[in-house]
């Protein structure tokens, strides 16, 4: 594969206060960038400074989303080190967003590699303090100036990269979430299990409506029924309901989250019975009732685990634990961002050495 080439900016800018970082506010020095063209392939990686991109106003991703990308995280540790959690993972999952969106695959131990790169000329922007990381967003447009619908011929892959803190205000606190009576986000057979810019802006009026009711996000139902939970806003969804942990089973419509992989395997790793299955509302509704339903959290990149204090449905308020964060959440949390910041042993070989 081709060498990276380097080209470092002469106006570094001022770091922000770690202490408020907020989410996706602050991006780093450099970015890099790798084109496509049909018939060459991948070609030109290179790492320059951050700058605004010059593209074509009729570039096709302007118009019709050809578009996919990515969320993963780099850690400081204590001593020094620079982890990835499961960076392979999300660059097989570029694939899997790029089959849906028709755009040519790229080579995933490249890109990792092409990634850590990234990191390393950044390594003065991973923060320290607890709760934060560096957020690492890939993500591929097309970029053919042509105004006729199909695939395009160029595509750009950028890594842009954002010192966060957590992505919820309420930070590790619970959430309360609106379960979606109207708008859906996804179908079976649509672009729902994509990573694509189409599926956030689909997602927009749902959520300010849910926020102008006082609820953090969303909770989705299935497109068709309107039965099925599907997931919430940014984050897969997980249910503790007796002694069992429900998750909704991935039927083409919702993300395959890898925060939601790891979870599940943690949970099994600790002996608890685990099921991906379809999980209607109403089954929540009646647990809730009947006093089995014990916690619910979200997982995902950005949000990592975010456990849920409340649910609202058709006028109802279903609240969870009395509001606040359950034992097997925390556990949860405490361990994946344990391994993650490298201050628990990583006995599932989940996190990559940057340096
Ligand atoms: C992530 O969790 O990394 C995501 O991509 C969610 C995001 C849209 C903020």
């Amino acid at each position: 594969m081709e060498n990276i080439k380097k080209v470092l900016t002469k106006n570094p800018k001022v770091k922000p206060d770690q202490k408020h970082l907020g989410f996706g506010d602050y991006f780093t020095d450099h970015m890099f960038i790798m084109d496509y063209t049909e018939g060459k392939g991948w070609h030109d990686p290179r790492i320059v400074p951050y700058a605004p991109l010059s593209i074509d106003p009729a570039a096709m991703v302007l118009h019709y989303g050809q578009a996919i990308f990515e969320g993963m995280k780099a850690y400081h540790t204590e001593d020094g080190r620079v982890l990835l959690f499961r960076p392979r993972k999300n660059m097989e999952r570029v694939n899997i967003s790029n089959d849906r969106l028709c755009i040519p695959q790229i080579d995933v131990d490249y890109c990792v590699e092409c990634i850590k790169e990234l990191i390393k000329v950044e390594k003065d922007w991973i923060p320290t303090e607890p709760g934060t990381s560096l957020y690492i967003r890939p993500f591929i447009i097309a970029t053919d100036p042509h105004l006729g619908v199909r695939p395009a011929n160029t595509y750009q892959f950028i890594v842009i990269l954002s010192p966060v803190g957590a992505y919820y205000k309420e930070g590790i606190n619970p959430v309360k979430i609106y379960v979606e009576p109207f708008y859906v986000r996804a179908v079976k057979g649509g672009i729902g299990f994509a990573k694509t810019p189409g599926n956030y802006a689909a997602s927009l009026k749902a959520q300010v409506e849910a926020k102008e009711k006082g609820y953090t996000q969303v909770l989705w139902l299935d497109g068709v029924e309107k039965k099925y939970i599907e997931e919430v806003g940014t984050m897969n969804v997980f249910f503790v309901i007796g002694d069992e942990v429900l998750t909704p089973s991935l039927e083409g419509s919702i993300l395959a989250g890898i925060t939601r992989m790891s979870t599940i395997e943690l949970l099994k790793s600790l002996g608890l019975k685990v099921t991906e299955r379809r999980i209607t509302i109403q089954e929540i509704i009646d647990a809730n009732k009947n006093g089995t339903l014990k916690e619910a959290f979200g997982t995902g990149t950005a949000a990592v685990i975010s456990p849920i204090g409340e649910l609202y449905m058709d006028g109802t308020v279903i609240p969870i634990n009395e509001g606040k964060i359950g034992p097997l959440s925390k556990k949860i949390y405490d361990t994946i961002t344990g391994i993650q910041s490298g201050k628990i042993e990583d006995t599932f070989h989940w996190t990559t050495l940057v340096e």
